[in-house]
């Protein structure tokens, strides 16, 4: 075995802190993503986006990588292949965690945009509607979150990761957001062995030839480590 690739979701940086989406309390139970999570709601009112986002990005501040995130850094680093770790999260806790190779498909938290000309830069940990665009100057400073009815990021390098790759993983996500939902799928058609690491047992369990049942922070360690002892 030589590439693997791994997706991830919100429920591997469930224990450092950080909320789901989906599970029980979890982030659309309190608030809307019709209010929140799309390119008209930001433009209807864009100050209850950006404190929304502001939140986020100041629980992720004060969140630490986990066991789970530690271990796919130390995958990286050791292993013999190649791995790419695919993200839904926007957050950094990969990033922090030592992972290199990390493609977030939903955009980034720490990542402002111009909705104008599209210039980007680092994101200031409090946006506000006032911001100006260093780039063209106009007050239309987003963050660079990849909302419902917009195109996730870098689809060509993973569709050709995921056709390429001899293992493909997904840790801690419900399996319900496309395109994400479907890659197990994919994988599965290119002939390429599915593995789901999950509290609980995902969407289009049928994808996944197997699935190790538990908390991130005990299962990717476990699963690191019988990776990098069969190698
Ligand atoms: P969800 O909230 O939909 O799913 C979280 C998954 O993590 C569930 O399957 C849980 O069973 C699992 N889980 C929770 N705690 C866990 C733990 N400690 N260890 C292992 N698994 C755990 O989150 P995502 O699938 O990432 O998009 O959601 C996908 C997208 O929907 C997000 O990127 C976001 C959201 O709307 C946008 O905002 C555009």
């Amino acid at each position: 075995m030589g590439y693997i690739v791994i997706l991830s979701g919100a429920g591997i940086s469930a224990e450092s802190g950080l909320g789901t989406f989906r599970d029980k309390g979890g982030m659309w139970a309190k608030f809307n993503p019709a209010d929140l999570a799309n390119p008209r709601a930001f433009a209807k009112d864009p100050a209850r986006v950006h404190e929304f986002y502001n939140l986020r990005r100041t629980a992720c501040v004060a969140a630490e990588p986990n066991a789970a995130h530690l271990a796919l850094a130390r995958l990286e680093r050791d292993f013999s292949g190649k791995v790419l770790i695919v993200t839904q999260n926007v957050d950094d806790l990969h990033q922090r965690a030592g992972s290199v190779d990390v493609l977030q498909m939903h955009g980034a938290l720490f990542r402002a945009k111009c909705a104008g000309c599209g210039e980007k830069w680092q994101a200031a940990l409090i946006m506000t509607a006032d911001d100006t665009c260093p780039s063209c100057g106009a007050k239309a400073c987003r963050p660079d979150i990849v909302w419902f009815g917009e195109s996730p990021y870098h689809m060509a390098e993973i569709r050709a990761a995921i056709a390429a790759c001899d293992l493909f993983v997904v840790i801690g996500s419900s399996g319900t957001v496309y395109p994400a939902a479907g890659f197990a799928a994919v994988a599965q058609e290119h002939g390429i062995r599915t593995l789901s690491i999950n509290l609980d047992h995902p969407a289009g369990a049928s994808s996944f030839d197997e699935m190790m049942t538990g908390p991130a922070s005990r299962m990717v360690p476990r699963w690191v480590e019988q990776v990098l002892g069969a190698a």
